[in-house]
């Protein structure tokens, strides 16, 4: 294109051209979200008969074994890929050892959603804080996590998981070599068929907040920096999952995933299998505290940052959005 201002040529592209309607928007638009994409993380809690809002997540409870199909009800009419499930267990020890019962919240859970949902894809988040009395992520040694003390915990849960009907165990602790200790386990009890999603690489984050108040989770002391990564470190997220996927990761996981779409970026042009990211509890919360306000647009804000993580290379993700997002998607 050129034109003639005040005697000098103009040379440039005319960019706008498929930007005019909304029909050829929608038509080249690089990025698509499906519902199907989607995974909605789903709290079940041993301790009550009745949904329990979770303020801090707005739209979100906590809910009985005996009612979570309802849950399973919505997300399968929307469309929604799967579940993520977590559990609050009737009672917590020091070693977090009800995270492997066979009666607890999450098989109890899974076994009546497997039933009447074969479209869900069942994910279980394997990790000890929400059965331990300190909140830590594994068995402590004095103050410390000891990684390898852990590993057959994780492993049992993972094997209470699968023999309850989860597709997919989701290992979320951060302990080295979990990976390799539940796929052992797995197929060692005949469960080569259920596949493992690592938390490859999930980083000690301040937008875990409102998680930690809906699973009952915040250590009692200290944090989480010394087994989950330090903000800072990308090429180190890169070697986390190269060693998720040697020890036998199907898929992998990029956590939070706003503040850490150049770790996603990087980790599609890496490796191959399906890349998940987790849309955390704190990254919902703030847009909703800032649609309360009257800041931002809620159902605008929430596409675009789900957009962000898709377009950053995410082939699945997990978001306390997944139900809105869904219908909203639907009227599109
Ligand atoms: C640990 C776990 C956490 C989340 C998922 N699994 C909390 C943590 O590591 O402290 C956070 C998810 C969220 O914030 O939405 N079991």
């Amino acid at each position: 294109m050129s034109l003639t201002a005040e005697g000098a040529t103009l040379t440039y592209g005319r960019h706008h051209r498929l930007r005019r309607t909304s029909a050829l928007r929608r038509l080249v638009a690089e990025t698509r979200l499906a519902p199907a994409a989607l995974v909605l993380p789903v709290f079940v809690d041993a301790r009550i008969d009745a949904p329990s809002p979770i303020s801090s997540l707005p739209g979100h409870a906590r809910w009985p074994v005996a009612r979570v199909a309802e849950v399973g009800e919505r997300a399968a009419r929307a469309g929604v890929g799967g579940l993520l499930l977590f559990g609050l267990p009737q009672e917590k020890d020091d070693r977090g050892e009800n995270a492997a019962d066979p009666l607890g919240p999450v098989p109890a859970a899974l076994r009546a959603l497997r039933a009447r949902f074969p479209e869900l894809a069942l994910i279980a988040d394997v990790c000890l804080c929400e059965y331990t009395t300190h909140g830590h992520c594994g068995v402590l040694r004095g103050d410390e996590i000891d990684n390898d003390a852990t590993l057959p915990l994780l492993a049992d849960a993972s094997l209470a998981y699968a023999r309850a009907g989860a597709d997919i165990v989701a290992p979320s602790d951060m302990m080295d070599g979990r990976v390799a200790a539940i796929r052992a386990a797995l197929d060692g009890a005949d469960f080569a068929e259920t596949a493992i999603l690592a938390y490859a690489a999930k980083f000690a984050s301040a937008f875990y907040g409102p998680f930690r108040e809906a699973a009952d989770c915040a250590p009692s002391f200290g944090d989480r920096s010394a087994y989950q990564m330090d903000p800072p470190n990308a090429r180190e997220a890169l070697a986390e999952i190269t060693s998720d996927i040697d020890e036998g990761a199907d898929a992998v996981m990029v956590k939070p995933a706003g503040p850490y779409l150049d770790v996603l970026a990087r980790a599609r042009e890496r490796f191959d299998l399906p890349l998940a990211a987790y849309q955390v509890s704190g990254e919902y919360a703030a847009l909703h505290a800032a649609a309360d306000r009257g800041w931002l647009d809620l159902r605008r804000a929430a596409l675009e940052s789900l957009t962000g993580i898709a377009r950053a290379g995410a082939d699945v993700i997990v978001t306390y959005f997944a139900l809105d997002a869904a219908a909203w998607l639907a009227e599109r």
